[in-house]
């Protein structure tokens, strides 16, 4: 089709560069290269097996109609009580609409909140389908860069400093995509008295609240008087290695609930219910899995980043949560772009940009290590050997 048929808002849609990474390293694959995967944000564990069961047998007893569009009664309670202990705020499953993945409550939320010229402000490097709704909808994005200097938070001034009388949402991610930066107590309280003060909604990314080293995850709805105007983005991919089901949630007041199911209604008409019964087991014995997965990442997480360390030029924060490492690559004096490039074709390493993830990402690489101790050894092996020559 050509441009001048395209409504207008199609050239402010972004993407998601892990998949258009995953599709070059695939090419280079079919011409029998050999690489090693390190591009993609999903667990490289399979689904539980009582989840998996559950979802069949959810299947052969006719789980296979629509359902309400906010989700079947029995996961909205599950997933509320869930909420209530984890976050210790009191929610009912009034407060819960369940999406297929967590990803289109950002789209859903952003429509209905967000009028032209309304300001959101979102962390930069940070993921990439934030910028590209808000640009969607008719909003103006505000980043606030993610400094390393800080553990890859933001400065409370400059936060304050990109407040206006438009600002409309502040998107918060904790644990972070790409850095694997949590954003501390402190941090959450700041953002509350902005919101508070300003009027302002805020968007918390709590999609990796399971995959945390240390210390607890702290939710900024549960700082008083933020539950209102929080909404809570969390779901089922990364916590139990379920990203192909599609099941995914948002927690938000019963009045905003109404709305956002509305969207629901109007685009997709429900989650499929068989995923959703799948999810219910998730949530009441997929704890130990959890667990394990967690055990898992940590080790690789402690190998990765002292690897990583030890290849001259290269120096790597220790993230304390997520599945990703964001290391500096600023000492080689090449676009990271440039690098990304040059280290999947001349050492088979897919592994991202820091700009994918935004221009403040600039002098990064996101390394996903949701692969084996022995890939990730090669991949560095390789990542060593290739960047000596640069
Ligand atoms: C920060 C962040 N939020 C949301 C999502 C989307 O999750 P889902 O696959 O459930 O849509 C992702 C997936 O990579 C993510 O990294």
């Amino acid at each position: 089709m050509s441009d001048e048929k395209l409504a207008s808002r199609m050239a402010r849609l972004g993407s998601e560069t892990a998949f258009d990474m995953l599709v070059k390293a695939r090419t280079l694959e079919k011409q029998g290269q050999d690489i090693i995967h390190l591009e993609l944000g999903e667990p490289d564990f399979n689904t539980p097996t009582t989840i998996v069961d559950a979802g069949k047998v959810a299947l052969s007893d006719g789980n296979t109609h629509y359902c309400p569009p906010a989700g079947i009664e029995e996961l909205r309670e599950v997933i509320a009580s869930h909420i209530t202990q984890s976050r210790g705020v009191e929610v009912n499953a009034d407060w819960i609409v369940i999406t297929p993945g967590a990803k289109p409550i950002m789209f859903f939320l952003m429509l209905a909140l967000i009028e032209k010229g309304d300001e959101v402000i979102y962390p930069d490097p940070g993921f990439p389908i934030y910028e590209s709704m808000i640009r969607f909808v008719g909003g103006i994005p505000v980043p606030i860069p993610l400094l390393e200097d800080l553990q890859f938070s933001f400065s409370q001034k400059m936060l304050l400093s990109k407040i206006s009388s438009r600002t409309k949402l502040i998107i918060i991610n904790s644990p972070q995509n790409p850095t694997g930066g949590i954003v501390g107590e402190k941090d959450l309280m700041v953002v509350a008295d902005i919101a508070i003060q300003n009027d302002i909604m805020v968007l918390s990314d709590e999609i990796y609240s399971n995959v945390i080293y240390e210390g607890k995850h702290d939710s900024i709805a549960s700082i008083k008087g933020m539950l209102d105007r929080t909404v809570i983005l969390d779901g089922f991919s990364k916590a139990y290695s379920m990203t192909g089901w599609r099941l995914g949630f948002g927690v938000m007041r019963p009045d905003l609930q109404v709305q956002i199911s509305k969207l629901v209604t109007n685009s997709v008409s429900c989650t499929p219910p068989f995923i959703q019964k799948a999810g219910v087991k998730a949530l009441k014995n997929g704890a130990s899995s959890i667990i394990k997965m967690v055990g898992e990442f940590r080790d690789r997480r402690d190998f990765l980043v002292k690897e990583l360390n030890q290849i001259p030029r290269i120096s790597c924060l220790n993230p304390h949560g997520a599945f990703y490492v964001f290391p500096n690559v600023k000492a080689f004096g090449k676009s990271s772009d440039e690098i990304e490039d040059y280290l999947l074709k001349e050492a088979g390493v897919a592994l991202l940009s820091g700009t994918s993830f935004g221009k403040f990402g600039e002098g990064y690489l996101r390394i996903s290590y949701a692969n084996s101790i022995e890939n990730l050894t090669e991949a560095c092996r390789r990542i060593r050997k290739a960047l000596n020559n640069l």
